[in-house]
């Protein structure tokens, strides 16, 4: 016990898997997902034939509240999007940015290679899509939105930084 609550809080090293458990059983149907998909803006306008391929790769998961899902400085090797449940991203001791459905997390590291930049951590239980960082790279290919969706948020981030840091 005293383990799993030390993974939780993160004092431990961990794999993220190890606090994910696959929603409603150990398979969730193709549809199932599909459904759950357009319920994300960023695939509303996506193709049957787009939904398909990422329902086919990503995983769907549940986390507890208190689960920490990308831990700073940590090696990055999956991409989460939120269905259900909030958040933190604890990016400094004074930033912390709430994340709520439809918000994604953990592209950071997937994109260039190098650790985690925050550490996020589950605020009420999550219900989210797991995309490994093998098929990130296939879904950003074959669902153009996805990347225009990851570009504009990283550019807002950036944005952000710069006020602050200006302020
Ligand atoms: P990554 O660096 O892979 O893991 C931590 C994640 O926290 C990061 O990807 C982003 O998804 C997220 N993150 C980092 N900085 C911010 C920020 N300023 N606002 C919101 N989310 C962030």
């Amino acid at each position: 016990m005293e383990l799993i609550g030390r993974m939780l809080d993160g004092s431990l090293p961990y794999d993220v898997k190890a606090v994910l458990r696959p929603s409603e059983g150990p398979t969730v149907g193709q549809d199932e997902k599909i459904e759950r998909l357009l319920e994300v803006p960023i695939f509303q306008g996506c193709s049957r034939r787009q939904l398909r391929a990422v329902a086919r790769i990503a995983g769907v998961f549940d986390a507890p509240a208190g689960a920490v899902l990308t831990r700073v400085g940590d090696v990055g090797r999956e991409f989460f999007l939120i269905l259900d449940g909030t958040a933190r991203a604890e990016v400094s001791p004074r930033k912390r940015v709430r994340l709520g459905p439809g918000d994604f997390f953990g592209e950071m590291s997937l994109l260039d290679g190098q650790p985690r930049s925050a550490t996020v951590v589950a605020e009420t239980p999550l219900r989210l899509l797991v995309i490994n960082g093998r098929n990130f790279h296939y879904v950003l290919a074959e669902v153009p939105e996805l990347t225009r969706a990851l570009l504009a948020t990283l550019s807002r981030r950036v944005r952000l930084a710069e006020k602050s840091l200006n302020a």
